[in-house]
């Protein structure tokens, strides 16, 4: 099957009142966790790549290892997405390689650190949603700032700093036309997210939910939302690791917003800490070890662990089939003579 439009998987999401895990890559084992999770619960997924991941592998390494996952589930419906672009640059080299989604993050400046102006932000989206759209791409766009740093992008601190506001959030739809909205909550990417089990001091739930009360049609993205298992840090400090105590975001949370207009989770911190576990495993107890299949195939294994759970808690496991998937050309059409709404649907206060 070729790339799926991010949109529709979203639009089928909407419709089935799940959401779909968007699992970050930077080489060949963590695409085939991914797909061996998918094909085990049967969900359709999202490959993500930040820019540091499409440096890391090369970007035509890592698209035809893409291109490879598709020909070999033909029947599992993929979309391929720019994670964090910061420019209108980035989100255009993305779409010529053949991603069929890309985020701009216009919350940031070009250079991923420094917040920009809501008018930046809002200029940079709609630039990138009209390129985008005429090519049958999908856009996600954010409003508010992340916290924490991830592949030297973010604007740091705690993630309170910059909470979305359920106003802007819906002007910032509105004039941008974007397919998906990432907002922020309290999330931070990374490991170091909470320093205790987070409660609505910390994790503003009641800001996810004002905001789809207000766009009841969007579909929201959170961002952050690995849940940083305990499980996963103990075996990696079992085995000679150093991560000091930490906690991320309850899945009872994740599935909270999937309930209030979430389509699209966004986990990786999860599947390093169990890929890292996994390795150090090996390494510790076997020191005499030196193939790098005696680490690499067990923490393909401990993803593809993490990454089919996590399928089955959003609620995609078993959606794999449940649609065909329309061509870009076909999604492009629809952006232009308006059967794919671009202007949200706003809900009075
Ligand atoms: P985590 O660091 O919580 O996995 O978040 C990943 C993410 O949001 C990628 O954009």
């Amino acid at each position: 099957m070729p790339l799926v439009s991010m949109r529709q998987l979203l639009d089928e999401a909407a419709k089935g009142g799940y959401g779909v895990g968007a699992f970050n890559v930077n080489d060949m084992e963590q695409i085939q966790a991914i797909m061996g999770a998918a094909q085990e619960t049967n969900s359709p997924v999202i490959i993500q790549a930040s820019r540091g991941a499409r440096a890391f592998a090369q970007d035509r390494y890592l698209f035809h290892l893409i291109l490879a996952a598709s020909e070999l589930y033909p029947d599992i419906p993929i979309a391929m997405h720019q994670d964090h672009g910061n420019s209108f640059e980035t989100c255009k080299s993305a779409i010529e390689l053949g991603y069929t989604s890309v985020m701009m993050d216009g919350s940031l400046k070009e250079d991923g650190k420094t917040p920009s102006s809501f008018e930046e932000n809002v200029a940079v989206t709609k630039q990138v949603v009209d390129y985008a759209h005429e090519r049958g791409v999908t856009v996600e766009g954010e409003i508010g700032v992340l916290g924490g740093v991830e592949d030297g992008h973010g604007a740091g601190g705690s993630g309170l700093e910059h909470i979305t506001d359920p106003d802007q959030a819906v002007e910032f739809a509105e004039r941008t036309g974007v397919d998906a909205l990432a907002i922020a909550i309290g999330t931070s990417h990374g490991a170091y997210k909470f320093t205790k089990r987070p409660d609505g001091s910390v994790l503003k739930m009641d800001v996810l939910i004002a905001i789809h009360k207000r766009l009841p049609s969007t579909h929201l993205v959170m961002h952050g939302s690995s849940s940083v298992p305990k499980d996963l840090q103990d075996i990696v400090n079992e085995y000679g690791g150093k991560l000091k105590e930490t906690w991320g975001v309850p899945v009872e949370e994740i599935q909270l917003g999937i309930r209030n207009g979430v389509r699209k989770v966004n986990v990786d911190t999860d599947n390093r800490l169990a890929i890292t576990g996994a390795i150090r495993k090996v390494l510790w107890t076997q020191p005499e070890k030196f193939d790098p299949r005696d680490y690499m195939k067990p923490a393909r294994e401990a993803m593809q662990k993490v990454v089919s759970q996590r399928m089955t808690q959003f609620g995609q496991a078993g959606h794999a089939h449940d649609y065909s998937p329309i061509s870009i050309e076909t999604i492009a059409k629809g952006y232009k003579d308006g059967s794919l709404a671009t202007r949200p649907l706003v809900a009075a206060k």
